[in-house]
C-alpha cells in the first residue's frame, strides 16, 4: 500500500505487461526506443478526421469506464486493467503501451503525480484525486484525453482544483480560431489559472495528434508570447491538456521509473486532456463518449 509516512506516493509493484490480440495493429514505435520523426501535416481530411474521431471516442469511453470503478481501495493497476480491456475490446491499441518504453496501457496520476503516473497496486484512498490519460490507437490514428476523478469524499479545495482546471482546459480550448497564434491557448489558460493562485506546468505539453502520437507541433499551456506563434489553421488537430498546481508553483521532480513527475513541493495538481480540431469558426472537441 505505497504510501510515507507523510501520505506521498512512493513507487508501488508494477504487474505483468497486459497482452493485446495479435490482430489489433500496432503504432510503429512498439518494441522500439522512440517513435520515427514525423513529418506529416498536423491538418486532417474529413476522411482523416473520421477516424481520429473513432479512436478519440473509444479513448474517451475508456476513461469513462474506468472513471466509473474509481473508489477507496481500488487499485491504479486494476484501473489499467479495466482500461486496457475496453480498448482491446473496442479493436483499439493502448497508445500508452511500449511507447517509448512505458509499461503501462494508461496513466494514472495520483495527488502530487503530475502527468505520467505508472498504474502499481497503489490503492486509492479517500480524499485523493487520480487523473486517467488514455490514448487510443485505431485504424491508424491516435486519439488522447485525460480526465481528473475525486476518490470518494475530496477537500473542497481539491474539488476547485478539478473543476478549475477543466474550466482552464475549456478557456483555452475556446480561445482557438483559425487565424490566431498558438500561443493564445496558453493565454487564456495561465490568466485564468493566475486567479486562483494556482501553477501552470510547462515543460509538459499540448502537442499535434493524429499519424503520430506526438507530431512535433508543440501547445504551451502557458502564455509564451511572442513564441509559440504557429497559426493555427482549419482541420488542424492537438491537444490541449493543462496541469495545475494548487500551491502557484512549477517545479517538479522524476522518479527513478523515469516517467512518474511530481510536483517538487509535493502539492496537489490536476490534468484535463482533449483531443480538438480547429474549425472554420473555432474548435470542436474530439474525445467525447
Ligand atoms: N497521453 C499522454 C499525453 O497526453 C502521453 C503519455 S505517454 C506515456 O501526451 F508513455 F507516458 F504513456
Ligand atoms: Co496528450
Ligand atoms: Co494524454
Amino acid at each position: 500500500m505505497p504510501r510515507d509516512a507523510d501520505g506521498h506516493l512512493v513507487p508501488g509493484r508494477i504487474s505483468a505487461r497486459r497482452d493485446v490480440p495479435i490482430g489489433i495493429p500496432r503504432p510503429e514505435y512498439v518494441g522500439k526506443a522512440e517513435p520515427a520523426a514525423y513529418d506529416g501535416d498536423d491538418r486532417y481530411s474529413p476522411l482523416e478526421l473520421e477516424r481520429i474521431r473513432r479512436a478519440s471516442r473509444i479513448a474517451a469511453q475508456a476513461v469513462e469506464a474506468m472513471g466509473a470503478a474509481v473508489r477507496p481501495g481500488i487499485t491504479t493497476d486494476d484501473l489499467d486493467a479495466i482500461g486496457h480491456d475496453y480498448l482491446v475490446a473496442h479493436d483499439a491499441y493502448p497508445s500508452e503501451l511500449g511507447y517509448r518504453g512505458y509499461p503501462k496501457s494508461t496513466c494514472t496520476s495520483v495527488n502530487e503525480v503530475i502527468c505520467h503516473g505508472i498504474p502499481d497496486d497503489t490503492e486509492l484512498f479517500d480524499g485523493d484525486i487520480v487523473k486517467i490519460d488514455i490514448t487510443a490507437y485505431v485504424e491508424g490514428m491516435h486519439g488522447d484525453l485525460c480526465a481528473a476523478f475525486p476518490v470518494g469524499e475530496v477537500s473542497q479545495d481539491a474539488a476547485l482544483l478539478i473543476d478549475r482546471t477543466h474550466e482552464a482546459m475549456m478557456r483555452g480550448i475556446r480561445a482557438i480560431a483559425p487565424g490566431r497564434q498558438v500561443n493564445v491557448i496558453g493565454r487564456a489558460i495561465e490568466s485564468y489559472a493566475k486567479r486562483f493562485g494556482y501553477g501552470v506546468v510547462r515543460e509538459y505539453t499540448g502537442h499535434g495528434v493524429g499519424t503520430a502520437f506526438h507530431s512535433g507541433l508543440v501547445i504551451p499551456h502557458y502564455d509564451a508570447a511572442p513564441g509559440y506563434d504557429a497559426p493555427i489553421e482549419p482541420g488542424m488537430v492537438f491537444t490541449v491538456e493543462p496541469m495545475l498546481t494548487i500551491d502557484g508553483s512549477t517545479a517538479w521532480d522524476i522518479w527513478d521509473d523515469d516517467w512518474t513527475v511530481v510536483t517538487r513541493s509535493r502539492a496537489l495538481t490536476a490534468q484535463w486532456e482533449h483531443t480538438i480540431v480547429v474549425t472554420e469558426r473555432g474548435a470542436e472537441i474530439l474525445t467525447r463518449p
